[in-house]
């Protein structure tokens, strides 16, 4: 029989603690880094050793001396850790912080689609199952999918997946044409067009940044398209005072650090509650985050053999800068 998956159980908190002081010690006791995503709550980001978007944190994943990789954002970026640092132990607050991205695209379903495309290379963007990386040519995130389709042969055919947006994206600044999986994120996905131009009038000056996983008719309004941290780059470095953002809200922190005298407009999502916050990577909490510094649970396992497949992948990734 199969165990029963750990739960973090809050109630085995002493109430007396103070959180932040018992993370600090932790931390060192069990040699451990912490890394969080941009998505992260403030309070996270801000005790983190490293706060980055996803390619910049499966390079600090890959590199760390740490023993232990505590990494405070989704699924697939743990997993990502655990498969270029096998030997490390890496947990994560929440085991259910999954991605709407990843969660749509399983691996055997992938590998039976794969059968109508015989002789295509397979870039598969970072938001995926170690199954699906494993069945890859090589793996892309949102900050460098250009460069990694441009780095194929251009007379070979091209399978993209999991995101159909960023893969229109990619077709756009390369000229290349891909299979497209039909995948798509829930939170970018609710940003629409009409919300973007009524935003658009009301603040005329404003640059209007997006994410790649937006539809096309949104990044097609854009001033800037990229990952999040070329969208806080953007934010850093320009003189305009206001800027409309298109994704997770969560990377207004980092920006608003960036650009105190910024007004920074985030698109509301056009259904359910508005808010563009990701569900799953809002799963992780202070008290969760200092649960697994003391117990080392959750913890990321992965089979040898499907790490192994979904490290070459990885590593031709890696090895592009
Ligand atoms: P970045 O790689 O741009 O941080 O994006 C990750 C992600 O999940 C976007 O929704
Ligand atoms: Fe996945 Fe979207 Fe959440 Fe990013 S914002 S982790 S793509 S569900």
């Amino acid at each position: 029989m199969n165990a029963l998956p750990y739960v973090p159980d809050l109630e085995t908190i002493d109430p007396s603690l103070d959180l932040h002081a018992e993370i600090a010690r932790l931390r060192v006791k069990r040699k451990a880094v912490v890394l969080a995503h941009y998505y992260q709550e403030p309070e996270i980001q801000d005790l983190a050793d490293f706060v980055g978007d996803s390619l910049q944190l499966s390079q600090a994943a890959a590199k760390t001396d740490a023993e232990v990789i505590v990494f405070c954002g989704v699924h697939f970026m743990a997993e990502t850790a655990k498969i270029l640092s096998p030997s490390k132990t890496v947990v994560i607050p929440d085991l259910d912080a999954g991605c709407s991205l990843a969660d749509r695209c399983p691996a055997e379903a992938f590998a039976e689609w794969l059968k109508q495309y015989p002789g295509h290379e397979v870039v598969s963007y970072i938001n995926c199952s170690a199954g699906v990386k494993a069945l890859s040519t090589v793996i892309c995130t949102s900050s460098n999918a250009v460069r990694v389709v441009e780095s194929l042969p251009a007379e070979k055919p091209i399978v993209f997946a999991p995101d159909r947006h960023l893969g229109k994206w990619v077709m756009a600044q390369t000229g290349r044409n891909m299979v497209l999986w039909p995948g798509f994120c829930i939170v970018h996905e609710q940003f629409t067009a009409k919300r973007v131009a009524v935003l658009r009038a009301q603040y005329p000056d404003a640059k209007l940044i997006v994410h790649p996983e937006c539809d096309a008719t949104v990044s097609r309004m854009a001033d800037f398209v990229g990952s999040t941290a070329a969208m806080l780059k953007f934010v850093a470095e320009r003189p305009e005072r206001q800027f409309i953002v298109g994704t997770e809200a969560g990377i207004l922190h980092q920006m608003q650090k960036a650009r105190p005298d910024a007004e920074l407009i985030p698109i509301p999502a056009d259904s359910g509650c508005n808010c563009s916050l990701c569900p799953y990577m809002k799963l992780n909490s202070i008290e969760k985050l200092y649960l697994c510094l003391r117990d080392l649970k959750p913890e990321i396992t992965l089979d040898e053999s499907t790490r192994l497949q979904a490290l070459k992948p990885l590593e031709r990734m890696l090895s592009l800068g």
